[in-house]
């Protein structure tokens, strides 16, 4: 669906699905390859700086979802959707651990170096968050993002949307392994 058929909360929300996925994509991308892959390598500049700013957008994806159950959840519940906010935050529960934990292998990379441990286990942590971010983020697309109007007036939207772009401009998202 074109994001004109979206509330404005909902565009806001769709861009930072978008900037969350494309910065998974990218991971996903990095660890994937036969063999394992080659390890990333914090000497490498290029590498390291992909690194850093995914540390930085794990913190941000925390933080999204930190907004989603502390503001918006609360008013889908309040609209009857109390089954869908049960299931998504079932989901944050399993990707917060998930993203720190992929996270400190990150800073563990970046302050130690890599070695074949640290690799397999950061490839592992990155792939299972992967695949629960990418179910998640179709999932809030399909059943909130685009749905926004049934749970929200348009005041509320209105506000909320100012308020989210205020506090959380969608491109403090950094996009890493592009
Ligand atoms: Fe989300
Ligand atoms: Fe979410």
């Amino acid at each position: 669906m074109a994001a004109s058929f979206l509330t404005e909360l909902g565009q806001v929300l769709h861009e930072e699905h978008f900037r969350i996925l494309s910065l998974i994509c990218g991971l996903e991308n990095r660890v994937a390859g036969g063999e394992g892959g080659r390890p990333i390598d914090p000497a490498n500049a290029e590498e390291r700086a992909n690194l850093q700013a995914l540390t930085v957008a794990l913190d941000q994806i925390i933080d999204h979802n930190r907004f989603e159950e502390s503001i918006l959840f609360p008013l889908i519940y309040a609209g009857g959707g109390g089954d869908l906010t049960a299931l998504l935050t079932h989901e944050h529960d399993t990707i917060g651990p998930l993203a720190r934990h992929v996270r400190s292998l990150a800073t563990a990379i970046l302050d130690h170096g890599v070695d074949g441990e640290r690799w397999d286990a950061f490839q592992s942590a990155a792939k299972d968050l992967v695949s629960e971010m990418m179910s998640h983020l179709q999932k809030e697309e399909m059943a909130v993002v685009q749905r926004l109007r049934l749970f929200l007036d348009t005041e509320t939207d209105h506000r909320l949307a100012e308020r989210h772009l205020a506090e959380r401009p969608p491109t403090r998202i950094k996009i890493a392994f592009q």
